[in-house]
């Protein structure tokens, strides 16, 4: 299970981040592993305290979580709920970056290697690959697009426009299949959320 922002070192002292919580994705191995999975989580940083009955990982950088969960692998689910930063800069800097007077100030960035398409199209690939689509905007469009570009089995939809969702206890998620299904579920606390995500994917592999 990946979690949580990642950070992408500007210098020193700054990076690029997202305001992820990781407690979505931290309720999902917690969930997991009561049901009697053995779980990596692969987290960025946050303040979510490590779930019980799980081995947790401890990254910042979008390529560093792709490592851990090369590393993880193989596994019989992969769930990503981290919220990766597509890119990265290009150049960090070795020591803290000064005003130079000039202006603007120009960052090129560069983009990160997309651990849920990995994933999903490694040689070890997993039973079940699981995404997020965090959307502010076109929701069910944009994940069907995701769904289909990506290459995983079930897209996990969320609504995070207006400040919802992002720290937040409670979500509202559709879960689409590659099927074709699409189904909203009723608003929830996120540990129920994980209990229901868990319990599809117990039947999934019963099956
Ligand atoms: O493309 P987008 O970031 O909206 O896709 C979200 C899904 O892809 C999430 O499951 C997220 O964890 C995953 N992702 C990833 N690696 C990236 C970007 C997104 O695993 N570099």
């Amino acid at each position: 299970v990946t979690s949580g922002p990642t950070f992408e070192p500007l210098d020193p002292v700054r990076f690029l981040g997202n305001r992820s919580s990781g407690k979505q994705g931290h309720a999902i191995a917690e969930a997991l592993a009561l049901a009697g999975a053995q779980v990596t989580l692969v987290s960025g940083p946050v303040s979510e305290p490590p779930p019980r009955f799980v081995e947790t990982v401890r990254i910042g950088t979008a390529q560093e979580m792709l490592d851990a969960c090369l590393k993880a692998l193989p596994v019989d689910i992969a769930v990503c709920a981290a919220a990766v930063a597509d890119f990265r800069p290009e150049d960090v800097a070795d020591k803290k970056i000064k005003k130079s007077g000039k202006d603007p100030m120009t960052v090129k960035l560069v983009q990160n290697p997309d651990i849920l398409a990995t994933l999903s199209q490694s040689n070890q690939r997993p039973k079940l690959v699981v995404g997020f689509a965090a959307e502010t905007n076109d929701g069910m469009e944009n994940a069907k697009a995701k769904l289909a570009k990506k290459g995983c089995d079930w897209l996990v939809l969320n609504d995070v426009g207006g400040g919802k969702v992002f720290g937040q206890e409670n979500n509202i998620i559709t879960l689409l299949k590659q099927n074709g299904s699409a189904e909203t579920w009723p608003e929830m606390g996120k540990r129920e959320v994980a209990r229901g995500l868990v319990a599809e994917m117990a039947k999934l592999l019963k099956a």
